[in-house]
């Protein structure tokens, strides 16, 4: 289960662990990235019976991830990996960064 699973490294961790045999659950808040990322994983997997899925989810909210934990578990029944990966990259001049800034990505470090 790959928070952030929709691009970037989350997204590369999720084909990789698909080819090596795992099912394998990407979250994230964009539904249509997050769709094709978890059909990127599918199309990489090595397992005729594997299972790529895509659960949105903002990281943010207490109670979705709460919901993301249900739907795995509903889904999987357990879980081999979390990867803790979502988050928001902050580039730019620190003396430009405003607290709203600063808060916003912060959040995400959960
Ligand atoms: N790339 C670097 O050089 C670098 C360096 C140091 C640390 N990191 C950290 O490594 C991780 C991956 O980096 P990356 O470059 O692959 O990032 P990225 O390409 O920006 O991807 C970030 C992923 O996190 C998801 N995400 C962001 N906020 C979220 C939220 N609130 N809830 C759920 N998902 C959320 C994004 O999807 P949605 O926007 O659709 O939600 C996306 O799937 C990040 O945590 C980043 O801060 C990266």
């Amino acid at each position: 289960m790959i928070t952030g699973g929709s691009q970037g490294v989350g997204k590369a961790l999720g084909e990789m662990l698909a080819s090596l045999g795992y099912n394998v659950v990407v979250a994230a808040r964009q539904q249509e990235r997050l769709e094709a990322a978890a059909q990127g994983c599918q199309r990489r997997a090595t397992r005729p019976d594997s299972l790529a899925t895509a659960i949105p989810c903002d990281i943010t909210q207490p109670a979705q991830v709460t919901m993301l934990a249900e739907k795995v578990f509903d889904t999987y029944q357990q879980v081999t990996l979390v990867v803790n990966n979502a988050g928001v990259c902050m580039r730019g001049d620190w003396n430009l960064c405003t607290l709203q800034d600063y808060q916003v990505r912060m959040s995400s470090r959960g």
